[in-house]
């Protein structure tokens, strides 16, 4: 087995090597001067299984377009499987057509993933909350697996976080809520978010004075902007909650999200490293190669 990484996961793609025992395969990737993608794959993949990890959170277009060019590379080349690692799969949120005329953006990307012959798909903590689940939306094998054991241990173990209570946002976010709750045997609670635009959101609920003196844990798959972050922490600090601690997997951060976000009053941000950033407290590189060993020997 070899792994191959695209620029959106080098260091994750190492990590899961080394746990793999598998060799890299280095990557050429660059720009010519119209701003098109060229890619060159240094080393032999005929008759190998390939994994080819590839997040696609910032910069997403351009992610894309290497990931195709990078899976058809391999196939072309003879590789024997090419198993696609995705963390962060982009147009997730884009689920369907809700007006009429647009894009049901995450259905056309899946095609184009599909379409240049990769075998199988992980992704992690993907936004399936209108599809129940990755075999909904894909024709290939697809497994998505979670981050939010990892990021609750963390916040218990290593941030000393006591007897917390788990909230989630807004209502999408109660799988990744229950998940960790349970991960760590707490108790928890969703929030209720309208979203107004991009940026900004209003979030409620009439269950917040369960946070009252209480250690809480706000989990959601996303930090983007930080508006429903920041609110969900606003609004559980005036609920008189002690400490509280803002987790999400993937740690997109635009602009002034983390300042946002502790400015309304938490004391740290944690995020996974399915996106690279300041915040990657977390690595998912144990959980994705024990699902690879899973997927290629089992
Ligand atoms: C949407 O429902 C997601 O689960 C996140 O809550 C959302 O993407 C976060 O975006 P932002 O940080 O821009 O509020």
């Amino acid at each position: 087995m070899k792994v191959l990484a695209g620029s959106g996961s080098r260091v994750l793609g190492l990590k899961v090597a080394r746990l793999l025992n598998a060799e890299m395969v280095d990557v050429q990737v660059r720009r010519f001067p119209d701003g098109e993608i060229y890619v060159r794959l240094l080393g032999e993949v005929e008759g190998e299984d390939v994994v080819l990890v590839q997040s696609m959170g910032k910069n997403p277009n351009e992610l894309l377009v290497e990931f195709l060019l990078l899976a058809d590379t391999l196939k072309d080349l003879k590789a024997r499987k090419v198993i696609a690692v995705v963390p962060y799969f982009p147009y997730a949120r884009q689920d369907a057509r809700f007006k009429p005329g647009e894009a049901f953006s995450l259905k056309t990307v899946v095609k184009l993933v599909e379409d240049v012959g990769i075998d199988a798909m992980i992704t992690v903590d993907m936004h399936l909350h209108r599809i129940e689940s990755p075999s909904k939306i894909f024709n290939i094998p697809a497994f998505n697996l979670t981050a939010m054991p990892l990021l609750a241990e963390y916040a218990l173990k290593t941030l000393n976080l006591e007897e917390p209570i788990v909230v989630g946002p807004d209502e999408e976010a109660e799988q990744w809520a229950k998940t960790a709750a349970e991960s760590i045997g707490s108790g928890y609670l969703v929030l209720s978010k309208v979203r107004l635009d991009d940026y900004k959101v209003e979030i409620s609920s009439p269950q917040l004075n369960r946070v009252k003196g209480r250690n809480v844990l706000i989990v959601d798959d996303i930090i983007s902007t930080g508006g429903t972050m920041s609110k969900a922490v606003k609004q559980v600090s005036e609920a008189g909650a002690k400490r509280i601690v803002a987790a999400c997997t993937h740690p997109l951060l635009v602009g002034d999200s983390v300042y946002n976000i502790l400015k309304a009053g938490a004391e740290c941000v944690i995020g996974s490293d399915t996106v690279q950033s300041h915040v990657s407290y977390v690595s998912v590189a144990p959980i994705i190669a024990n699902k690879l060993k899973e997927i290629l020997f089992s």
